[in-house]
């Protein structure tokens, strides 16, 4: 029998804790802030409080609901960064507590490694090696995976993430925060042709969405001045040609990645994943290419514990285990 790991994240704001058994995930428990919603973006300061009210009842659930007693518990497994610093430490600092209580090992997890190991959680899973384009409101990377814990970045965004560029240009027209999935609604009944932004050209695998941000800025505001309703009524075209750039700015460099690597296994996660025309647009593109298509279910796509669970298995078959006064990490390389 493989080991039970109690694993607990908490580096942005959602707190989440989950059980796994022998590889397989029993379950994820999260709980999502919604306090951020009325200030368009997470504010890190409420992020520790709501954490620190939500972990004792997440973690609660999570062992209960999974059946298991805490002595059969053989490892705490915490997200260790890259993320929100008083966040991370709510998360951490439980953990401790527990194994020392327990007095079972402590198993530190990359967020970003476990994003990538989130593919690992249901079938089918990806053969090494392959890519992965991890894409939220706080990365933007594509990755090389050679083996569970052996991982490269070889391409990442030098500005804003991914799913940041979309809450700020829901944000610019007046959307409230998270704007992601409102364009996505929108954009199913625009034309994507309707307006063009210019963009950052960027050397290599790297990204860069600060130019297209300012571009949709100065469009907006200068349209308006013509017409004070022009986003009420363009909103859906729009919302259309937003995505339908920032889409094909994220395969392009996904399409250039699998060219100079040579990998056709292809994977996506992180919460921008979700992004309808991104997923029409990249099931079409792996049909062209001959590429194999990995998307995790949107459950495990957005931060969630049972990817830290899988990460901290994989750790725990190779004995990775830190010790009691290991600290978090604000910034956190995947090497
Ligand atoms: O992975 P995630 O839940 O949290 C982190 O940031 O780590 O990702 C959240 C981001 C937000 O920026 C949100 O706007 C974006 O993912 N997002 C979407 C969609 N669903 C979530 N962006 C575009 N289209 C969506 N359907
Ligand atoms: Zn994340």
């Amino acid at each position: 029998m493989g080991p039970v790991i109690l694993a607990i994240e908490s580096s942005c704001d959602e707190t989440s804790a989950s059980v796994i058994r022998n590889g397989k995930v029993l379950n994820n428990i999260i709980a999502s802030q919604a306090i951020h919603q009325n200030y368009g973006g997470v504010v890190p300061e409420l992020a520790s409080r709501a954490h620190q009210q939500n972990i004792v009842r997440v973690v609660d659930e999570a062992v209960k609901s999974s059946g298991i007693t805490n002595n059969q518990i053989d490892a705490i497994a915490f997200t260790r960064g890259p993320g929100l610093m008083g966040s991370l430490l709510v998360g951490l600092s439980f953990a401790k507590g527990l194994a020392l209580a327990l007095n079972k090992p402590l198993i530190e997890v990359n967020h970003i490694q476990a994003h990538v190991l989130s593919h690992f959680i249901q079938d089918p899973k990806p053969a090494f090696p392959f890519l992965c384009l991890t894409i939220s409101g706080g990365h933007t990377q594509i990755i090389r995976v050679t083996d569970y814990l052996e991982m490269e970045v070889i391409g990442e965004t030098h500005d804003d993430a991914a799913g940041e560029a979309f809450d700020k240009a829901a944000k610019i027209m007046g959307l409230p925060y998270p704007g992601g999935p409102l364009i996505d609604q929108y954009a199913r009944k625009g034309n994507p042709k309707a307006f063009a932004f210019s963009k950052t050209i960027m050397p290599g695998l790297d990204f860069s969405f600060s130019g297209i941000k300012t571009s949709i800025l100065y469009f907006i505001r200068d349209a308006k001045k013509g017409n004070p309703n022009f986003v009420e009524e363009n909103l859906a075209d729009l919302c259309a040609s937003i995505q339908h750039n920032l889409v094909n700015m994220l395969l392009e460099k996904l399409e250039a990645a699998s060219y100079q690597t040579g990998i056709t296994e292809i994977a996506i996660a992180g919460g921008v994943s979700a992004n309808s025309g991104l997923r029409t647009a990249l099931k079409e593109l792996a049909r062209k290419k001959n590429w194999k298509l990995y998307i995790p279910a949107f459950e495990f796509c957005t931060d969630n514990a049972a990817m830290i669970a899988m990460a901290a298995h994989y750790k725990y078959l190779r004995s990775e285990f830190s010790s009691l006064d290991v600290a978090p990490l604000a910034r956190m390389p995947i090497e």
